[in-house]
């Protein structure tokens, strides 16, 4: 009998224990919702930023950019971040817990302090956070935190398209940060301050933004489900067309059944010509394509972004691999992080059955082999059953185990996180057998 995760707690404490994601600025009581990849936790974020690099960029038509995260402030400007990026905010006149009043019933009683009839009228807030650039604090020097990593693509069409001789259609992908002053952050890493996008901008003909909105979107949830997400906890979003962001004509989110509910994880957008219009507006730079393909005509592409959130997919992915088995069952009952063998931050860990010399000698030089294709982990202490359960809960797909037999039969104990099944293999013979095993 295997259970899923029942509630977000029960992660975010696996998460601190193992070493995964601790609190901001802990020794100082910690920083509203913001929080710090441990050594696991940073494993796993970069296979699923390696994953995303390779699966968008290792192809013909994308190219990389890493842009800088503080831009010209016409940008935000020209994209609409500067009028439009705002949240409806209130307040409760009582407690004064703040609330996006989208999100709650106002008609009903504040849900923090109970209190009804309590609310200000809403006012618009504007998320970007502002900071000054050099020494002199006054308006012309303000500039923002790019509140999404796609801006820095948009500017950077002219310069990728003619270094690259790009001709439509083709991406540009880009992994950074972004920030935005959320009025309700919240759910561990689902709503941050702070967090990391992989977004991809295609450039198109205009007129074929539906037919690319379905090749990526087909692309795209096949990505997720590659990484190991069950198909049968995610689901297509639809945005209705009255909510659509001031950039779209049409978008679709890729949603998650996270344990507080469903939530976005990638957004799929047709953003038009929109924001390289405005670019050409605001700048005074001509950002027409001239497509030789079709008599020279000159055109401004449109856009089918796909938009995903780096820390999102990491809380599905850490939600998705969560079981408990034989819950109740104090001899049997362990609880499993079941990533994919690609996604796991740990593949391997070595385990001499006890501190002895001998063992220890021999463990050190698999150790040593085996982390020059894998990243593994050697651990000596503790019984192996100890061993053995930690090792389930970060989720290590195999535990190579050296005991007294391997120093006569050159052998080890090979045991497989999900199935717990312990096969023999020859040390010469381990090599293949993790590459086999693990399919990479
Ligand atoms: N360029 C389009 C864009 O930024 P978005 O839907 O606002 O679109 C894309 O953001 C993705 O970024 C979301 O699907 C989500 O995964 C992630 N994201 C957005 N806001 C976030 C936040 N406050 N905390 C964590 N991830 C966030």
């Amino acid at each position: 009998m295997e259970s899923n995760l029942k509630s977000m707690s029960d992660l975010v404490s696996l998460c601190k224990r193992r070493g995964f994601i601790f609190q901001s600025s802990e020794v100082y009581g910690g920083l509203g919702s913001c929080w710090d990849y441990g050594p696991l936790g940073v494993e796993l974020k970069n296979n699923v930023k390696n994953s995303w690099w390779k699966a968008m960029t290792y192809r013909e038509d994308i190219e990389g950019v890493d842009a800088s995260i503080l831009m010209h402030p016409k940008v935000w400007k020209a994209s609409g971040h500067i009028d439009g990026f705002t949240d409806p905010l209130i307040d409760c006149k009582i407690c004064k817990s703040r609330f996006r009043e989208d999100l709650i019933d106002t008609a009903a009683k504040c849900p923090n302090c109970g209190a009804s009839d309590c609310f200000t009228p809403s006012r618009e807030f504007n998320l970007m956070f502002k900071t000054q650039m050099g020494a002199v604090e006054d308006d012309s020097s303000e500039v923002f935190l790019r509140p999404e990593t796609a801006q820095g693509i948009f500017v950077n069409f002219l310069n990728i398209q003619s270094t690259m001789r790009k001709k439509l259609p083709f991406g540009i992908a880009q992994i950074g940060k972004s920030f935005r002053n959320e009025i309700t952050p919240g759910n561990f890493i689902f709503r941050t301050r702070e967090f990391e996008q992989m977004e991809m901008q295609y450039f198109i003909k205009p007129g074929v933004q539906l037919e690319f909105m379905d090749t990526w979107k087909q692309l795209r949830w096949s990505w997720h489900v590659s990484n190991g997400l069950r198909e049968s906890r995610m689901k297509w979003a639809p945005h209705p067309e009255d909510k659509l962001a001031h950039y779209a004509d049409v978008a679709v989110d890729i949603e998650y059944e996270f344990p507080m509910g469903w939530g976005e994880i990638e957004g799929i957008h047709s953003r038009t010509d929109f924001d390289l219009k405005q670019h050409e507006e605001y700048s005074g730079k001509n950002l027409h394509y001239v497509d030789q393909a079709d008599g020279n005509k000159k055109y401004i592409p449109y856009v089918v972004e796909t938009a995903a959130g780096c820390d999102r997919t990491v809380l599905a992915l850490l939600c998705d691999a969560y079981r408990v088995e034989n819950e109740g069952d104090k001899e049997k009952e362990r609880t499993v992080m079941k990533f994919s063998p690609q996604m796991a931050p740990i593949k391997v860990a070595v385990l001499p059955l006890m501190k002895k010399v001998g063992l220890e000698e021999v463990a050190k030089k698999i150790f040593q082999d085996v982390q020059i294709d894998y990243k593994a982990e050697y651990d000596v202490a503790g019984s192996i059953g100890k061993r053995y359960r930690r090792q389930d809960e970060i989720g290590t797909p195999f535990c190579v185990t050296i005991d007294y037999d391997s120093l006569e039969d050159q052998s080890v104990t090979v045991r497989n996180r999900d199935t717990m099944e312990q096969s023999r293999i020859a040390i010469n013979q381990l090599h293949n057998y993790l590459k086999d095993q693990l399919k990479f």
